[in-house]
């Protein structure tokens, strides 16, 4: 599938983008393994979601739903998952792979997974290291990458791990595996994460405790099944605040975004750009902070961006560098290299894709610099780009034509249905004048 986006447009509306992919994820890895029912409102219906809840729903746990974003689980307390009948198949999903990796260590059974083109390309041994120092048995294919084996059965002994780089997805999997061994588990943290793991942990009644940087808790307890009301995913909602920033005449309102302190990169880069970024209504739900959020047109400033908020802005770089492309001067990153294993290499794909638009972005090891086309309307031209099935870099280039003189060809666009399944009609809706090309 392909995207065509004509150039130029506005974008107005109040919408609402779907749930949070990390805590959809959790809620369902949590609700499986607590004891009673779990029910989740505002679950991400995305293939990656999807992923997780066909995995447990493999592993004998009864899951209704979801419909309408409503999902309950019938937890089936932390011993009673059940060895899948084969493979565990996850798709797209990095999250999916890399927490349960740590799930299934506690296991008394097998367990294998792989996915996509993609996600078969990603990096596995950050998880694997840390499970094997637990006491687990885990085979990796060539080069680290999946198919994941996980044995299963082994008593799992707790650790301290110093996590090498910044990494949600290596904490959780720790946090995880801890739950199955005996002792205290504790990982410290290069610089802060997404937490959503330690919080959803405490909702189910699970004491998890935070000492600096260093995040621990101690196994071999229960956790007890709870509501969990999923806000609107931030990353989601980051082409939104992109694209009404960058639009002139734009005046949008993205109704109950999570505003975790761990997820707002985005907003504070974007702020310090220039951004006209409004917090309304500030509350929490459920332990996640949330807020609308109204952004307005504004002249964005290439900037400098802070090192310190790369792993608070993580996914949403792509969006990122298309605001750096539309704003006055050069905006430059640093200290990003994680970009490089996401879904796709972030920072080359991306860069070949401004290159392609005749922006100029240079990529580097660890991030890029992008000169941007200041206060002309059109900084970019038309043309041809590739996503490299990588969802947000589709996104991204949607959101280019608002600042482009002539239509994007977005190639191999059909990854989009794993964070955002309506991507292309919220777009719309709000004046991205976006079509799809099967
Ligand atoms: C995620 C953590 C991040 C992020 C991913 C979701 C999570 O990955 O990029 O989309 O839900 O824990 P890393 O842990 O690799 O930074």
């Amino acid at each position: 599938m392909d995207f065509i986006v004509q150039p130029g447009g506005a974008v107005n509306g109040t919408i609402r983008v779907p749930g949070d992919k990390s805590i959809s994820h959790r809620s369902i890895m949590l609700g499986a393994i607590a004891d009673g029912t779990t029910t989740v409102d505002g679950f991400l219906e995305g293939e990656d979601a999807l992923a997780t809840l066909n995995a447990f729903k493999a592993m004998g746990v009864a899951i209704d739903g979801p419909e309408n974003g409503r999902v309950k689980i019938h937890g089936v307390g932390r011993d009673g998952l059940k060895a899948p009948a084969g493979d565990l198949y996850v798709g797209n999903s990095g999250t999916t792979i890399r927490l349960l990796s740590g799930l299934m260590a506690g296991q008394k059974f097998e367990v294998t997974m792989s996915g996509d083109e993609s996600l078969n390309k990603r990096p596995m041994e950050r998880v694997a290291a840390p499970l094997r120092e637990m006491g687990a048995t885990v085979d990796t294919g060539e080069g680290g990458r999946p198919p994941l084996r996980i044995k299963g059965g082994s008593a799992l002994k707790a650790i301290h791990y110093d996590m090498p780089m910044a990494s949600a997805q290596v904490k959780s999997c720790v946090l995880l595996a801890g739950l199955y061994s005996t002792g205290e588990t504790s990982v410290s943290e290069p610089a802060p994460t997404r937490d959503h793991t330690e919080r959803m942990l405490r909702g189910f009644g699970y004491p998890v405790m935070k000492r600096g940087n260093t995040i621990s808790l101690i196994g071999g307890g229960r956790l007890q099944g709870v509501h969990i009301d999923v806000p609107a995913d931030i990353s989601s909602a980051t082409f939104f605040m992109v694209a009404a920033s960058i639009a002139p005449d734009s005046d949008i309102v993205l109704q109950h975004v999570g505003i975790n302190p761990t997820r707002i990169g985005v907003i504070n880069i974007l702020r310090a750009m220039g951004g006209d970024i409004a917090l309304d209504n500030k509350r929490e739900v459920g332990g996640e902070p949330v807020a609308d959020i109204r952004v307005r047109s504004a002249q964005l400033k290439g900037i400098e961006i802070p090192e310190d908020q790369v792993p608070l802005a993580i996914d949403e770089f792509p969006a990122l560098f298309v605001a750096a492309a539309c704003a006055e001067g050069k905006t430059v990153l640093r200290g990003a290299e994680e970009l490089r294993v996401k879904e796709s290499d972030r920072i080359q794909v991306m860069a070949d894709g401004l290159q392609a638009l005749g922006v100029k972005a240079e990529p580097t090891p660890d991030g890029i610099e992008i000169e941007g086309g200041g206060p002309s309307l059109n900084v970019m031209g038309g043309g041809e780009v590739q996503c490299h099935h990588d969802h947000r870099i589709a996104m991204s280039f949607a959101i280019a034509g608002l600042r482009a003189s002539a239509p994007i060809l977005i190639k191999g666009a059909d990854n989009v249905a794993t964070s955002f399944p309506n991507f292309v009609e919220l777009a719309a809706q709000v004046g991205i004048k976006l079509g799809v090309r099967q």
